[in-house]
Order: C-alpha cells, then structure tokens, then sequence
C-alpha cells in the first residue's frame, strides 16, 4: 500500500476539498465556511490526506482547552473501506495528543454504519444521542467521545 501523508490544510486545497465534500455529505459545507475556519478559527485544526500527491481525505477538529471537537471528516468514495480513514483520524488524533489533547468527541448520524464502524475501532464510545439533530433529515445524532489520556486509541 502507498504511504498516505497527513498534512495541514491550505486554502489552495479547498477546491479539491470542496468536491470530496459535496459527494461525501447532504448537507455540504460551502467554501465560505471552510475558507473562515482556515483563516479565522484559532480554534481550529484542519488535515488533508494525500496519496501519491493528491489529496483523497480530511478532517477538522476544534482543538478547545484539551478537548477535540470533530466538524468533519471524508474520503473521496474510491478510496473507501480501506481503511485510509482510520490512518487519518490515528494520524491526526496522535498529532493532537502530543500537543495536549485529551478526550475528542464527534456526532454521527445513527444510519452511517460504516462510519459507527471506524469510530468504535478507533475507541469511541456512545455518551448519547440529540434527537433529530440532522436538519435535512430529522435524524437523530449519536454522540461519541474517546479518552487519549490512556493512549489505546492510537497505538
Ligand atoms: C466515514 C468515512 C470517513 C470512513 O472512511 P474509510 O476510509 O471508508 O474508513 P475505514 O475503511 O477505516 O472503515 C470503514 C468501514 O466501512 C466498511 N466499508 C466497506 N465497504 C465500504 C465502502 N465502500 N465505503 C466505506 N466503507 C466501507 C469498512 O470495511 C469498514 O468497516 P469495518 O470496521 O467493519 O472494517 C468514509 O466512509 C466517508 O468519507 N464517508 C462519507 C462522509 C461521512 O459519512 N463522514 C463521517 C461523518 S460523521
């Protein structure tokens, strides 16, 4: 398998990003929100993953005192289920405990199976659920936390 590499985002890979975003989610975000979370969030951590020099994945966080707040995370659908998402949240979620970062959370709407799959394998566990969360759909959201401090997560 070729070696993935998880860098910061820029706003020159918005583009690219933008498109994985709009296959990825029914509610996309628009390039006003990313490009405010690049240039005005302090709060904010957002990654690529590139594979042979382009860029197939992302995900951003909220880096608030030491905790992670989850806002997204895709990869383009060619690259699914195999596990190019795991190495991106291990990758990321290492990164953020070395600077601090203890526990990260993140909702997810209950019928994204494959997704449930990956955050359970990554240690997550369900605190509770916001009834119809998802606007577009009237979903309910799960909401998952996992504990870095103990360092299972990510080894
Ligand atoms: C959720 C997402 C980021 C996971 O990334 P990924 O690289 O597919 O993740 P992984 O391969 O590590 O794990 C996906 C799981 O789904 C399974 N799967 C099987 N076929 C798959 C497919 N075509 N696409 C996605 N997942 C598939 C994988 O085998 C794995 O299950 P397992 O734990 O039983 O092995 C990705 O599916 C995605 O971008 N989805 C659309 C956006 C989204 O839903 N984001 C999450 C919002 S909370």
């Amino acid at each position: 398998m070729n070696k993935g590499i998880v860098r910061p985002m820029l706003i020159s890979d918005l583009e690219v990003i933008l498109e994985i975003e709009r296959i990825s989610f029914t509610t996309p975000w628009s390039l006003e929100s990313f490009k405010a979370e690049l240039k005005d969030n302090e709060y904010a951590r957002y990654h690529c993953l590139e594979l042979d020099s382009q860029v197939i994945g992302y995900m951003g966080l909220w880096f608030i005192l030491d905790e992670g707040h989850i806002t997204n995370i895709a990869i383009t659908p060619n690259y699914r289920g195999q596990h190019w998402g795991e190495f991106l949240m291990r990758t990321v979620m290492e990164k953020m405990m070395s600077q601090g970062m203890e526990r990260i959370t993140l909702e997810v709407r209950v019928s994204n199976s494959q997704a449930l799959s990956l955050y359970k394998r990554l240690g997550f566990a369900t605190a509770g659920v916001r009834k119809g969360y998802y606007a577009d759909t009237g979903e309910d959201a799960i909401i998952m936390w996992a504990e870095l401090v103990r360092g299972v997560n990510v080894t």
